[in-house]
């Protein structure tokens, strides 16, 4: 039984490649040719390559495939131009249509696809759960908005016959990030003292290895139609701040923004970028600020009463994180003890520049 994964080469799916692998898997992963692929190197995986754009390199990478895993997106918090809106509309949805469109014509027995907990509608006064409908005249990044499209395609493919769950994800830490993600980034920047300023606000959070035990528990026991929302843990941006301290053994910035603050500076930035350099990452766009302003929580009980879904813990997820970018050279390691709790017990690890 071959497994394909799209998106093998992002954060998730490097991730959920070694899981599937270590259980014993035949795995095929659809790669794009001059893009980052190293989350793949040395791994033993079948590559296909091709585009999610392209209907006929996706019907190549399906054929022959048992189950799959759609994990493949265009991650953006940039409004962006008329272009860049294209680009994550045409890998977003048109992507998904051509996936969910080439399993139904292999006869895929099931499809996972990744959804985003920004496509889940937001409840002000209790946790969203997969009842929460996206609210679409709230404001949304052109990312949120072709999520929820892409939920959109997989009923429509479900009423077609295809037996295909979304299998909902937060804000994902953790290690094998190669490219590396806007979370990894802020935490690499931490540990070189390089983060200058934070801002109060909260999110909800899923350990790397959480989000890919939800994609196996969706593939294994998920009803077909349905979505399934994975966390691990609601965090407040003081309390990340803490774990980071813990786990680099640097201090956080002095600066704590007001979050109105940020948003006017964030605004300001939004405007003056976009005429120099329209599509650039940023780590701080307006819409990024306006999400961590909205404290949105989860509510996982589905997960867990129908799946067995048990959350893990975000600090071992940002330690491992930490370990796999030392380990590549990304951040060279402290003196420094850290410490940690994992389901209740408690680590403490001694580092020094010459531990491996
Ligand atoms: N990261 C998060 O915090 C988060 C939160 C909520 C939901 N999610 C969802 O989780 C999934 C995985 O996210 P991630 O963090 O792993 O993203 P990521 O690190 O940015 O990786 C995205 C992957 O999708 C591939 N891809 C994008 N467009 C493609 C196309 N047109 N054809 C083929 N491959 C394409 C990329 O390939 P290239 O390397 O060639 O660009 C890359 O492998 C996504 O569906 C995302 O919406 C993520």
């Amino acid at each position: 039984m071959t497994i394909l994964v799209t998106g093998a080469s992002g954060h998730l799916g490097a991730n959920l490649v070694r899981r599937l692998l270590e259980d014993g898997n035949s795995v095929r992963v659809l790669l794009r040719e001059g893009t980052n692929n190293t989350a793949i190197d040395g791994l033993d995986v079948e590559c296909v390559y091709g585009d999610l754009r392209d209907f006929a390199s996706t019907v190549a990478a399906v054929k022959g495939c048992d189950r799959i895993y759609h994990c493949a997106a265009n991650v953006s918090t940039l409004n962006g131009d008329t272009h860049l809106k294209q680009e994550i509309y045409d890998c977003n949805v048109k992507g998904t249509i051509h996936v969910l469109r080439a399993a139904l014509d292999a006869d895929v027995s099931k499809v996972v696809v990744s959804g985003s907990f920004s496509a889940v509608g937001h409840h002000p006064s209790r946790p969203s759960d997969e009842t929460v409908p996206f609210y679409p005249f709230a404001q949304h990044l052109p990312y949120g908005f072709t999520k929820a499209l892409v939920e959109h395609e997989c009923l429509k493919a479900f009423a077609d016959g295809l037996d295909v769950v979304v299998a909902v994800s937060c804000a994902i830490l953790g290690p094998n990030d190669f490219k590396p993600s806007r979370m990894g980034r802020t935490l690499l920047d931490f540990a070189h003292g390089k983060l200058l300023a934070y801002i109060p606000g909260g999110f909800d959070f899923v350990a790397a290895r959480d989000i890919v035990e939800g994609h196996i528990l969706a593939m294994e026991k998920g009803r077909g139609g349905q979505k399934y929302i994975f966390s691990t843990q609601f965090l407040t941006v003081d309390e990340l701040m803490k774990i980071f301290e813990e786990v680099t053994g640097m201090s956080r910035p002095k600066l704590r923004l007001p979050g109105k603050v940020m948003a006017g500076i964030a605004s300001i930035a939004d405007f003056v970028f976009p005429q120099i350099f329209p599509n650039a990452p940023r780590r701080f766009t307006s819409g990024a600020v306006r999400i961590l302003q909205m404290n949105r929580r989860a509510d996982i009980s589905k997960a867990k009463n129908e799946l067995g879904y048990q959350p893990t813990s975000v600090q071992q997820a940002i330690y491992e994180a930490y370990e796999d970018f030392a380990r590549r050279s990304l951040i060279a390691r402290p003196n420094n003890t850290v410490k940690f709790t994992v389901s209740g017990k408690d680590y403490r690890l001694q580092h020094n520049h010459n531990n491996t």
